[in-house]
């Protein structure tokens, strides 16, 4: 007996060319380097051009995917793209992206789910592997959050950057082990009552406007901790392993310190988890891709190796993943 199995075939990442580093918002904003530093961990973070938009970026990165994997856009059966910046409303953003890779078969679609836009977006690409809907799935996270900062609001607008990443999986048999390379397990958790702690404050039925992100920090933080623990903790009992098992963690990269916080509650040391978010801020569905691809690239990553993927954003909406890379 063989088990079917969503195995990753390659990654890749993009970052726009402008870099911001802190100090730049030292002349516009009553804020400082130290300050961003010491409460984010942040240090630096990468803006979209003007016209560049998060199709461009999510292209970029899935070039860098396919050509990781050795195949072509036409072996795709599907693409899974999270966002919560898409280029419009509506068409998605996934449909532009299937076009500019010049595929002419397969489905695409937009995943909303903020920051754990990633985490849902490949639960989602899993379960259509699983069910045989789909052999072959691009999944993508791409964000420009500059485009939706409040750019007088010193406790959000030095948090965000722009940013995609890209995982191809493939169907593969395995042996049902936690040996087995793949999605080993998934969850997903929300909940609505949180919605006033994170969101932006305009929309299509709402204002007719795109509106600007609004955050209470400290209690986004506060959740944040929590419920990774819960979830991380969940998804590892899931998959049938144990938490000294897993190789590295690849969180959602928006604070060190919430970082920080839940691995030390897991118990994992800190050599064993990714860290990208000094160099790319909070780039929101793309964190977690993009430091992924980051990680591989640096060989921190290989094949084999026992990942924990975990995410929290607005909704509240949370989740993680483990994945035998
Ligand atoms: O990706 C989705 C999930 N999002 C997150 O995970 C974000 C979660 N939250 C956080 O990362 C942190 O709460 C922040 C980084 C946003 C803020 O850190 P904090 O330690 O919770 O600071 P705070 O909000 O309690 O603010 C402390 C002080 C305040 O001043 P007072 O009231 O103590 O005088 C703020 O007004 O820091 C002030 N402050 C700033 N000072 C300098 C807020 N923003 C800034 C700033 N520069 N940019």
């Amino acid at each position: 007996m063989t088990t079917l199995r969503s195995v990753a075939i390659g990654c890749g990442h993009y970052l726009p060319e402008r870099v911001v580093e802190n100090a730049e918002f030292e002349k516009s904003l009553d804020t400082s380097d130290e300050w961003i530093r010491t409460r984010s961990g942040i240090e630096r973070r990468h803006f979209a051009a003007p016209g560049e938009l998060t199709s461009d970026l999510a292209l970029k990165a899935a070039e860098m995917a396919l050509e990781n994997a050795g195949i072509a856009a036409a072996d795709l059966d599907a693409i899974v793209l999270a966002t919560a910046t898409p280029d419009q409303t509506f068409p998605s953003t996934a449909t532009k992206l299937q076009h500019a890779l010049g595929m002419k078969g397969g489905f695409a679609f937009d995943i909303q789910a903020v920051c754990a836009g990633f985490i849902y977006a490949l639960s989602t690409a899993n379960a259509m592997v699983l069910s045989g809907q789909a052999k072959r799935v691009l999944v993508v996270g791409a964000e420009t959050f500059s485009r939706i900062m409040d750019w007088s609001d010193r406790s959000t607008c030095v948090l965000f950057g722009d940013g995609a990443g890209a995982v191809i999986l493939e169907a593969q048999h395995g042996a049902g082990s936690s040996a087995d390379r793949g999605i080993l397990a998934t969850d997903l958790q929300s909940d609505g009552a949180y919605n006033d702690l994170l969101y932006v404050d305009g929309g299509v039925s709402s204002t007719q406007t795109t509106g600007v992100l609004r955050m209470q920090g400290q209690e986004v933080f506060k959740h944040a901790v929590s419920k990774l623990v819960v979830t991380g903790e969940t998804v590892i009992q899931a998959a049938g392993v144990n938490v000294d098992d897993i190789d590295w963690v690849v969180p959602h990269q928006a604070n060190l310190r919430i970082i920080a916080r839940t691995a030390k509650k897991m118990g994992v040391s800190m050599d064993k988890i990714v860290q990208t978010v000094q160099d790319h801020g909070n780039t929101s569905a793309a964190s977690i891709p993009l430091a992924l691809s980051v990680a591989v690239g640096r060989g921190q990553i290989r094949r084999g190796d026992l990942l924990l993927m975990e995410a929290i954003g607005g909704g509240l909406a949370w989740g993680a993943a483990v994945i035998r890379w």
